[in-house]
């Protein structure tokens, strides 16, 4: 969990670095190769997998100048939501990303910061095919930002008229197509990136690379 508010962290950076690995050790040679550079982080399903929620908690322990994002992609009933969210939190996340669609009265309570998924980077999916609705239904949600595809920049545009004090985070920069300079013209506060930045030979030159062009 990090000291900083999200708000706070973009005024320092526009990267969140993404991992998402089968091996545990490199969840930390990652981390320890970027160092003080990377402000925020996003986990998913494979960190819980390969690491274990202990080793979650660990990582993040071991991290505290980080904001951490649990990319749960959560769309379950609201009693489930709340108990997921509850250890999220527990393990030191600081946000969580659940899908639009379910609505607010299936959201969870604000133990954390919510962000609200409303289109995907692939697709088509039922997202694109009523944007308006799913930004209606994502309104109705209390949260901290909403994400938007970064390698679509029409619908970033969209979501930033829509949401003009969200914090919009966009992944599908770098290996999926997205720029991180054109999501952030287009109203994106930050660019989720991971391939290009874990899978860099040199992890350190690409992030900084990424925040130039941000
Ligand atoms: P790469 O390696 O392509 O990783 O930089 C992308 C990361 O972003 C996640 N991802 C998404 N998350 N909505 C999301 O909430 C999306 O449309 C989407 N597309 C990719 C992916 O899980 C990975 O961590």
């Amino acid at each position: 969990a990090s000291h900083m508010n999200i708000e706070e962290i973009r005024g320092r950076s526009r990267v969140i670095l993404a991992i998402d690995e089968e091996e545990p050790r490199k969840y930390w040679n990652v981390l320890d190769a970027v160092g003080s550079s990377v402000k925020a982080v996003k986990l998913g399903w494979m960190a819980i997998l390969s690491l274990g929620s202990d080793g979650v908690k660990s990582l993040i322990n071991g991290h505290d100048d980080k904001y951490f994002i649990m990319d749960a992609k959560m769309a379950d009933v609201n009693f489930i939501n709340e108990k997921i969210a509850r250890r999220m939190a527990g393990l030191g996340f600081d946000g969580i990303i659940m899908h639009g669609f379910i609505g607010p009265s299936n959201a969870p309570p604000s133990v954390m910061d919510v962000f609200v998924l409303i289109s995907m980077t692939q697709g088509p999916t039922l997202y694109d095919a009523s944007l308006e609705r799913a930004m209606d239904y994502t309104k109705a949600i209390d949260r901290r930002g909403i994400v938007v595809p970064g390698n679509k920049p029409d619908i970033i545009r969209k979501a930033r008229e829509q949401f003009p004090s969200d914090v919009i985070i966009s992944p599908g920069i770098g290996a999926q197509g997205g720029s991180i300079g054109c999501a952030v013209k287009h109203g994106a506060d930050f660019g989720i990136v991971g391939r290009s930045i874990y899978e860099s030979s040199d992890p350190v030159e690409s992030l900084k690379r990424l925040e130039r062009e941000a």
